[in-house]
């Protein structure tokens, strides 16, 4: 991964952080993105330390402002001048309804829609560095997700599960539609599974039964290591090269649910996404 460079977002804690030591012990530049600079500063330090990689970087970008992902692609686009891996990885769970501009819910926002843009925004340098990859962090949840248009930020009735199974049943649609969209290009775009039951800060925040259920579990949960496992693997092994649209398991492809292989609903999402992020000039 020597001349590789990285962009990984969700690297201060959990498995973006286990995913950004993994590829900077394997030499590659890693770019971690996070939110708040003294957790940011912290994960880059670790990282720097436990790699023995000085080419790690963090730049800083609330995912929930749409302004502020615009702000780190021009960022990035000013001081990288390739991008051979972009690792979509940052996720959360809301118990309750919380809402960011535009009326926006924050869960579809963060899981879905900053990727959408990010991903868009970095497309042209992914191109010019060809061969590069797209790692989209998913879940095995997303196989009781669905699509509710008439309802996509849940105004009518807000629940935590259904609304992080809609995000991560949207990472999968978006995969595979992108994954048609570059058709050609050398840009590969993959999604993943990282396993059931990481042991993250992913539920901390989490009230009612999912956060109490996650927090009893914890002493039986695997590590974040293992969980980055599949999202090291796609972004860096020869063995997926020029491999586009699937979905991996434990560094295998896998079926993944029926309803993330509707070609229509992708294509919808997609409009749906661009109309929500503005993104009127597309590179695809
Ligand atoms: N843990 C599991 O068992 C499991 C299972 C299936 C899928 N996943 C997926 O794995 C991915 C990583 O989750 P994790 O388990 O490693 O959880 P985690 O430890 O909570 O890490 C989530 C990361 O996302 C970042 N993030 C959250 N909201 C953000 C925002 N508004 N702007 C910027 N960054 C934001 C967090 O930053 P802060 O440090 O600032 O909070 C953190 O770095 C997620 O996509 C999740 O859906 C996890």
């Amino acid at each position: 991964m020597g001349e590789k460079v990285c962009l990984i977002t969700g690297a201060t804690s959990g498995i973006g952080k286990a995913t950004a030591m993994g590829l900077a012990s394997m030499g590659a530049s890693v770019v971690m993105v996070g939110r708040d600079r003294g957790r940011g500063e912290a994960a880059l330090a670790e990282v720097k330390e436990g790699s023995l990689n000085a080419s790690v970087d963090l730049m800083l970008a609330d995912l929930s402002s749409q302004q502020e992902i615009r702000r780190l692609a021009d960022e990035f686009k000013e001081t990288y001048l390739r991008l051979d891996v972009l690792i979509n990885n940052a996720g959360l769970f809301r118990s309750k309804r919380v809402t960011i501009a535009d009326g926006l819910e924050m869960t579809f926002a963060v899981n879905h829609l900053a990727h959408f843009l990010l991903t868009n925004l970095l497309l042209d340098l992914l191109k010019a560095s060809a061969p590069s990859r797209i790692v989209n962090v998913s879940s095995g949840d997303h196989a009781s997700g669905t699509i509710d248009f008439d309802d996509l930020q849940q105004e009518k009735r807000y629940k935590g599960a259904k609304a992080y199974s809609q995000s991560k049943l949207a990472n999968v649609l978006f995969t595979y539609e992108l994954a048609k969209r570059l058709e050609g290009t050398g840009v590969s775009a993959n999604c993943l599974h990282p396993g059931a039951g990481i042991r993250t800060n992913f539920g901390s925040g989490v009230s009612g039964i999912f956060g109490f259920t996650v927090r009893a579990l914890t002493p039986l949960m695997k590590s974040p290591e293992k969980g980055a496992d599949t999202s090291i693997y796609l972004a860096s092994s020869p063995e997926v090269e020029g491999l586009s649209g699937r979905y991996f398991v434990k560094k295998a492809a896998a079926r993944s649910s029926d309803l993330s292989h509707d070609k229509r609903l992708a294509r919808r999402l997609w409009e749906v996404s661009a109309d929500l992020t503005n993104l009127r000039v597309q590179n695809l």
